[in-house]
């Protein structure tokens, strides 16, 4: 497994050069769900090229990707899931909070998470029972209460109907936390958690893979990850999410 990972973070190292380098003034922008929920020809290649890298890795696993078609998620075997660009509408504004998410799931739990911000040049990495990294050196989450707790959240930008719940959450959060702070980006988000930069994240309709890959560098630096309601997370299709140190 090790090896497995070492060979993804070089992978998604690679991608990451491709955001960088991105010309944002003629890219190629289409709309999906609804006018915020944009895609641009970068996400489609990435994706394509994490496609073709991880095959090479792992043959029999199957590929579920934002972008365009994927496989189903089955009982048994294993299965990429994986976010191209995490953070599109940043990505598309030069806002440089976007990341690429690659986890790796045996049966319906992930065993590898990788998510890498090419901005800072930061890969963070877990394996299953082996504890969580950060450019290999060990991340835990931080062991702050509430009141000494830094809140992100996520606003769940393609159903705006769900806003008003969001801001009555966080509006209570905010009252008894430190601060609170809106990346767009959840895998970065979970990043924080994961590595003590951050208390508690919260969403109320994310897709599986904004948070495969970081559920599991939550779990493995110590903190919790459930649906807001506190249920064990699917990643059969959208859902909310809560995930914080173990303290909070
Ligand atoms: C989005 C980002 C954003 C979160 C959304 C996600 P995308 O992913 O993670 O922070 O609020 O729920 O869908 O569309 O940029 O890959
Ligand atoms: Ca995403
Ligand atoms: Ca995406």
């Amino acid at each position: 497994m090790k090896a497995l990972v070492n060979d993804i973070c070089a992978l998604v190292r690679e991608c990451g050069k491709i955001i960088l380098a991105a010309n944002r003034e003629k890219m190629a922008i289409d709309i999906k769900s609804g006018v915020t929920d944009l895609v641009t020809e970068y996400d489609k290649n990435i994706q394509e090229q994490l496609k073709v890298g991880l095959k090479k890795l792992l043959p029999e696993a199957r590929f579920i990707g934002e972008e365009g078609s994927s496989d189903e998620l089955t009982e048994e075997g294993y299965a990429f899931v994986v976010d191209p660009i995490d953070g599109t509408t940043n990505f598309i504004k030069d806002y440089h909070v976007s990341a690429i998410s690659v986890a790796l799931l045996k049966g319906k739990e992930p065993v590898v998470g990788v998510i890498y911000n090419p901005y800072l040049d930061e890969v963070f990495s877990a394996i299953k029972g082996q504890g969580a990294f950060c450019n290999g050196k060990k991340i835990t989450v931080s062991a702050q209460p509430i009141n000494n707790a830094l809140v992100l959240f996520g606003t769940s930008p393609y159903d705006k109907g769900l806003f008003g719940k969001t801001i009555e959450i966080i509006t209570g959060y905010f009252n008894r936390a430190l601060d609170i702070r809106r990346s767009g980006s959840a895998a970065l988000d979970l990043c924080s958690v994961a590595a003590g930069r951050a208390e508690l994240y919260f969403e109320l309709q994310v897709s599986p893979w904004d948070f495969a890959a970081g559920k599991l560098l939550v779990e493995e630096a110590g903190g919790v990850v459930t649906t807001f309601d506190g249920e064990p997370l699917s990643f059969e299709g959208k859902t909310s999410i809560l995930a914080k140190n173990g303290v909070i």
